[in-house]
This record gives structure tokens, C-alpha cells and sequence, in this order.
């Protein structure tokens, strides 16, 4: 089989495409023909070397599968082979999306939503999972708060606008003038340009003073530390960047604030409560380019660029063309 193969870390360049033998699923796993996958962050970040010790080279990354169930191994009963499915692979734990067959263990694994294509249902997956994790799980938010999501016009942003929209908070995020329209059309309630305006005094101004119940932090750098400004009484912060730098947390005490950290798990479960809010129309991934397995490298160089212009995620057709 084709796969997009990753020997040495370093920039876009360094993917190769290859043939390697097509994986075969031992007890427990389903094979899965790839049809769509998508671009993260964390793609880039694996292939440019920043968590070396838990990539071992020669690797196959990426993090989102949508396809069809090809075989079972022995015990797995939830599926059959003709199954359209949908996942995470797990993350730092064997091959990855970019190639045209994927063995997953059948626990991760959910049946696609069927109203969403392979290249919309890759583009989900771990965004979703992610918006889910820290806002439902995490943060849970509820009726009638409010939340700050950074980056709105995002992979994880745009879900988690939505998201948020669906549990029926009020919704205040941050993007470039650009994508204004992008994160009303999402269901923000209240759009900040972070170029022109300082958001700490946005939000202060919006809510009267008030802060946010919640603060969906995608950005990192001093993000944490500055969101104890925007936060009401026992608000909550979810960061789902690894931030490297200190953070003055003094204000996050008078706010009796909490903070919660997420590094997104894969399970059947979320896959199934993101199928749900598709169903009923509440949540859409919204595909704002698509490129080949072949053209891999020139995606990466994309979205790492700075002002890429992409709105939502990145999908790659691995099966069929863009
Ligand atoms: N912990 C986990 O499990 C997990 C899961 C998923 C993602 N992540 C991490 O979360 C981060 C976001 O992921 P993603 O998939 O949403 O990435 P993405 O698709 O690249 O979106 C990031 C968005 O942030 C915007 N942005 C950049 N600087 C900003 C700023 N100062 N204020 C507001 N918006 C800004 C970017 O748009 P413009 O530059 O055009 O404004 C872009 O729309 C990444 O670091 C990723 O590694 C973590």
C-alpha cells in the first residue's frame, strides 16, 4: 500500500511516498481502507521533531481516520467488513492515518455519521473529540454560561463554537478580522478581531465586568495566565496547548478559578456523542481545503504557514481525488 512516510524529522520536505506492506489486524482490530484523513497541528509538530522519544522513525503519522472496515481480527463483533467507519488513531502508539490502509483496535473505532462525507467525517474526529473532552467533560459547561473560544475559526475553534452553541452557552472567540464571518456563521455570539483589540477588554466590556464562566485556551503562550482577566467567579479554564513558558496565576486565585489540561483520549463513546449532535444538526466540520496523500508536504506547508487562511481543517482524499 501507499503511504506518506516520515524517516527523518524536519520540514515538509522530509515525507517520502512509499510503498510498505498493508497491516494485517490482529485480535481486537479492524482494517480499515483510508479513504480521508486531515492535517493537525500535532502533525507538524511530530514531523519537525518536537516530541522525538515518542515518535520512532521510520513512522506513518496522522491523526484521523474515515473509511471502510476491509477485515476483522478474531473477536471483534461490532463491526463487518463494508462498515463505514470513523477515529483517532492512537496517538503515540503505532502508524498513523497517512496511507490507504489503518489497523485500529475496535474499542476506538465509531460507524461514521452517515450525513457527513469521508473528507468531512476526517476532518472531525480528533477536533471534535477534542472540543468534547474539554467543554463537556472537562469544563462542563452548561446552559446559560459563557465561553471565550480562542482561535474560533480554527480545527478545534469551529467545532467548539458549535459545540458550545448546542449546550446552549453564550459564545465570545477570537479570529482575525477576516474570519468574522466564518465564526458568526459557526454560531458565535460575539466576535473579537485579536489583531485590533486587546480581548481581555472586549470581554470585560461585553459582559459588564462580569468575565466568562469559561476560557477555551488553543493558543498558549501567556494565554492561561491572562485568562483569570476574563474569567467570572469559579470560572474554568481548559487548555489544550502545551505551553512551555511561566504563567502568573495570581489572579486565577481571587477568581477561585480551575484550570484543567487535555490531551485528547481516544474512545467509541465521543465519537458517538459527536454523531449524535450531527444528527440533530447541531455540529458540521467545516472542510476549507482539500489535497492529496501525495501532496501532504505541500498541506503541512500550509497550515503551518502564518496567515493561511484556512477556515475549519485541512482533509487529505486518500481514496479518490481532491
Ligand atoms: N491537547 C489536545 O488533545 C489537542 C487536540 C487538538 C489540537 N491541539 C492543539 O491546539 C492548538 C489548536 O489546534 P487547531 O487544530 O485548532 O489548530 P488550527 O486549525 O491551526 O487553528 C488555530 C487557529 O488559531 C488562530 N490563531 C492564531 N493565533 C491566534 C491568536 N493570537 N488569537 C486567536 N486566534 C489565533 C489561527 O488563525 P489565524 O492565524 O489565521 O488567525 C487558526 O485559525 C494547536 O496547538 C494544537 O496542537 C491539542
Amino acid at each position: 500500500m501507499k503511504a506518506m512516510l516520515l524517516k527523518s524529522f524536519g520540514g515538509p520536505e522530509v515525507f517520502e511516498l512509499c510503498d510498505v506492506p498493508k497491516p494485517v489486524p490482529q485480535a481486537g482490530q479492524v482494517l480499515v481502507r483510508v479513504h480521508a484523513t486531515s492535517i493537525n497541528p500535532l502533525d507538524y509538530q511530530v514531523r519537525r521533531g518536537d516530541y522525538p522519544d515518542m515518535v520512532p522513525l521510520p513512522a506513518i503519522t496522522g491523526h484521523d481516520v474515515s473509511g471502510v472496515v476491509e477485515a476483522v481480527g478474531p473477536g471483534v463483533t461490532a463491526f463487518v467488513p463494508g462498515d463505514e467507519v470513523w477515529y483517532t488513531p492512537q496517538i503515540f502508539d503505532g502508524p498513523g492515518s497517512y496511507a490507504e490502509y489503518h489497523v485500529a483496535a475496535a474499542s476506538i473505532v465509531g460507524l461514521k455519521p452517515p450525513s457527513l462525507s469521508h473528507l468531512e467525517a476526517a476532518s472531525l474526529t480528533l477536533v471534535g473529540g477534542t472540543a468534547w473532552e474539554a467543554l463537556s467533560v472537562r469544563a462542563g459547561l452548561k446552559a446559560g454560561e459563557s465561553i471565550l473560544v480562542h482561535g474560533g475559526a480554527g480545527g478545534v475553534g469551529h467545532v467548539a463554537i458549535q459545540l458550545a452553541k448546542a449546550l446552549r452557552a453564550k459564545v465570545f472567540t477570537t479570529v482575525r478580522e477576516t474570519h468574522f464571518e466564518f465564526a458568526h456563521s459557526m454560531g458565535a455570539d460575539v466576535v473579537i478581531d485579536y489583531e485590533k483589540e486587546d480581548y481581555a477588554d472586549a470581554i470585560m466590556r461585553e459582559t459588564g465586568g462580569r468575565g466568562v464562566d469559561v476560557v477555551l485556551d488553543t493558543i498558549g503562550g501567556n494565554t492561561l495566565s491572562r485568562s483569570a482577566d476574563v474569567l467570572a467567579q469559579l470560572g474554568r479554564v481548559v487548555s489544550i496547548v502545551d505551553i512551555a513558558q511561566p504563567q502568573n496565576l495570581i489572579q486565577a486565585w481571587g477568581k477561585n478559578a480551575s484550570y484543567h489540561f487535555v490531551f485528547t483520549r481516544q474512545n467509541r463513546g465521543k465519537l458517538d456523542e459527536l454523531s449524535a449532535l450531527i444528527a440533530r444538526g447541531q455540529m458540521r466540520p467545516h472542510v476549507g481545503a482539500v489535497y492529496s496523500l501525495a501532496d501532504i508536504p505541500l498541506a503541512h506547508a500550509r497550515l503551518e504557514s502564518p496567515n493561511h487562511g484556512i477556515q475549519g481543517k485541512i482533509a487529505i482524499a486518500v481514496k479518490g481525488k481532491p
